[in-house]
């Protein structure tokens, strides 16, 4: 009898290095990944540049029929695609960084990614990472991980991507970015971020990548017997 498809869901806060150890994780167990908040990103970008008002619903669904979304492997890294233009680096910028919680807290939004992320994790071996993987895109999920990190930690890891990147800001402003993403991740009403009752907890703040990368590998041997 085959077996079905496995499905690890990683799940935390903001810049608590979740797509870090879920592509480590993905590489070395050949599954794909999956990063649910490119998608979440990719859609908002489309709606600052094509100005839609959150507030007008027809609009929003509207513009949702029209916005495809595709993961594209690539040697290097997985690319994303929206209406395939390639947005890997479009979506990770402060001006959407500013914007996504409030786009992925609607609705319609929420229901057409979760959608798509329930399709994509059919049928093959995936790590999936983002805010609600565990409690409602995959409540059914082998292993759950919660990650968290301290804010400082945090700010720190985000402040530093975002500068080799050349953005120029403050780490007052990344830490004014993240205290407002996590209040309106945990606090809107559709599928909030929270921990899974069954999912175990990763504090990554005195961790270095290898370190989580055992961690969660030898959960994975204890749990699935896999790795
Ligand atoms: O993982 P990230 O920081 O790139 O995610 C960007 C935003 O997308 C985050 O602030 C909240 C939202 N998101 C979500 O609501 N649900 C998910 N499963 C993943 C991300």
């Amino acid at each position: 009898m085959s077996r079905k498809n496995i499905v690890i869901a990683i799940d935390g806060f903001s810049s608590c290095g979740k797509s870090t150890v879920a592509k480590a994780l993905a590489k070395k167990l050949h599954f794909v990944f999956i990063d649910s908040g490119a998608m979440y990103r990719a859609v908002t970008l489309y709606f600052q540049r094509n100005n839609i008002d959150l507030a007008d619903n027809d609009a929003v669904l509207e513009a949702l029929e029209n916005i495809h979304i595709d993961f594209i492997p690539n040697p290097e890294k997985v690319q994303i695609h929206l209406n395939d233009e390639d947005v890997s680096e479009a979506i990770r910028t402060m001006e959407v960084s500013n914007y996504v919680s409030e786009v992925s807290a609607v609705k319609a939004v929420r229901t057409a990614m979760v959608k798509q992320q329930q399709s994509l994790g059919k049928k093959r071996n995936i790590v999936m990472d983002g805010r609600d993987i565990g409690t409602t895109v995959f409540p059914q999920a082998d292993l759950k991980i919660f990650m968290t990190a301290s804010p400082q930690v945090r700010a720190e890891r985000r402040y530093a991507e975002l500068t080799a990147k050349g953005e120029v800001l403050t780490m007052e402003e990344v830490k004014e970015n993240l205290s407002h993403r996590d209040h309106i991740d945990s606090t809107r009403e559709e599928s909030p971020l929270r921990q899974a009752e069954d999912a175990i907890v990763l504090d990554n703040s005195e961790l270095n990548q290898e370190e989580q990368l055992d961690f969660v590998v030898n959960l994975i041997k204890e749990k699935i017997g896999l790795a």
